[in-house]
């Protein structure tokens, strides 16, 4: 049997992990998929950095990521690197090629998932993202498939580690917001820029990822409402604790009605939450999101929605997936034909 050929693009936080799992895996993976995987190459930006007990070839390390998607025995390629560029030609130039694409890049898909998108339907290509949004959670799939048949009308979760992380410490322990952005980025849960995660960029791209599946829509990151949570204060977690509440990170995306049809509002916030809703005992890096279909009502997901474990686990999910899909000639379901529905402004952002 012919093996499934991989490039990695970025071994950080996230890349180490998807080689730990893809290593630890391998003969479950080969008889999952019916072929075994293989890394083709592994793209990085300092070819000298200590990459530790790494079980792969140093051989396969390298700084050209074009020339490794180039590569015509290339079928699956991994983007971990995360940033707009050089992320989105790589996957423009893979997706026009017909090789399948994995990512976790939240950022990209929200500012510029449609292009993404018209590149793989252009090149017949597969785009997968399972990992960009709640980490191991599977939340992306249910939403792009088991839940087609519905109409879904409002989506409301956690759904960055980093922050939630940072106000549970606060919470729990009074501890400084210093204090704790620093663990959680020592614990590989931040952003390589963490102003990303505290302002809330990072949970507003995931909310316009989540609103454009469970909408059928193309929502942008630039579309959705943003206040980010530097601005809560020791102080106001004390106040939020008297009145029985704790506060939250929230991301909130609806369906609305409005005179030419359905619309859409997306929203990111601090908001305070009575202790007795089930999203105050989110703590940790946990996401959780709470979905709601008109057929099938409320459904809620739950698990570790960062850090490299967790995140590779989804990503070797979109690994089989693709690999499966290519040795059987079979397409994953498309979003190129989304239509932009009018999208409802919620103040500034
Ligand atoms: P890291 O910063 O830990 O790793 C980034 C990797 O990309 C490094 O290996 C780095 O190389 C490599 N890299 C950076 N720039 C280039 C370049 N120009 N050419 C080639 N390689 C490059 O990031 P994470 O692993 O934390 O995140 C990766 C992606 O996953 C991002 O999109 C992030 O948003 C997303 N993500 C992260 C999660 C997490 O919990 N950390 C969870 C869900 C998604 P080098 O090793 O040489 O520095
Ligand atoms: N920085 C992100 C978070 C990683 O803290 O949620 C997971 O997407």
């Amino acid at each position: 049997t012919r093996s499934v050929r991989l490039a990695l693009l970025g071994c950080g936080t996230v890349g180490s992990e998807v080689v730990r799992l893809l290593h630890e895996q391998a003969a479950d993976l080969t008889a999952r998929i019916g072929a075994p995987l293989e890394l083709a190459g592994i793209a990085v930006r300092r070819l000298g950095r200590e990459r530790g007990d790494l079980p792969v070839d140093p051989s396969l390390f390298t700084t050209d990521a074009l020339s490794l998607i180039k590569r015509d025995d290339v079928d699956v390629v991994i983007e971990v690197v995360g940033g707009i560029e050089p992320a989105r030609s790589w996957l423009i130039e893979s997706l026009r090629a017909g090789k399948s694409v994995v990512t976790a890049n939240k950022a990209l898909l929200a500012e510029d998932g449609g292009t993404l998108h018209a590149a793989a339907a252009e090149g017949g290509a597969d785009l997968y993202y399972e990992a960009s949004v709640a980490g191991a959670i599977p939340l992306l799939r249910p939403l792009r498939e088991s839940l087609h048949g519905d109409r879904v009308t409002q989506v409301t979760g956690i759904v960055n580690g980093t922050t939630n992380f940072i106000l549970s410490s606060m919470a729990a322990t009074g501890a400084g917001f210093d204090e704790a952005l620093e663990e959680a980025t020592e614990l590989g849960y931040a952003e390589a820029d963490p102003t990303a995660d505290v302002e809330g960029f990072d949970a507003a791209a995931k909310a316009a990822i989540l609103a454009s599946l469970a909408f059928h829509t193309r929502v942008t990151a630039a579309d959705v409402f943003r206040e980010g949570m530097t601005g809560v204060t020791a102080g106001d977690m004390a106040s939020a604790k008297e009145m029985g509440c704790t506060i939250k990170l929230l991301c909130i995306a609806q369906r609305g009605s409005g005179v030419e049809g359905d619309t859409v509002s997306v929203r990111v916030h601090p908001a305070m939450i009575p202790l007795s809703h089930p999203l105050a005992g989110v703590g940790d890096a946990f996401n959780a999101v709470f979905v709601e279909a008109e057929a099938a009502g409320p459904l809620m997901f739950y698990g570790r929605g960062a850090g490299g474990r967790p995140t590779a686990s989804a990503v070797l999910g979109d690994i089989v997936a693709a690999a499966r899909n290519k040795l059987t000639g079979t397409r994953a379901p498309s979003e190129s034909n989304y239509a932009s529905l009018a999208v409802r402004p919620i103040g500034e952002s």
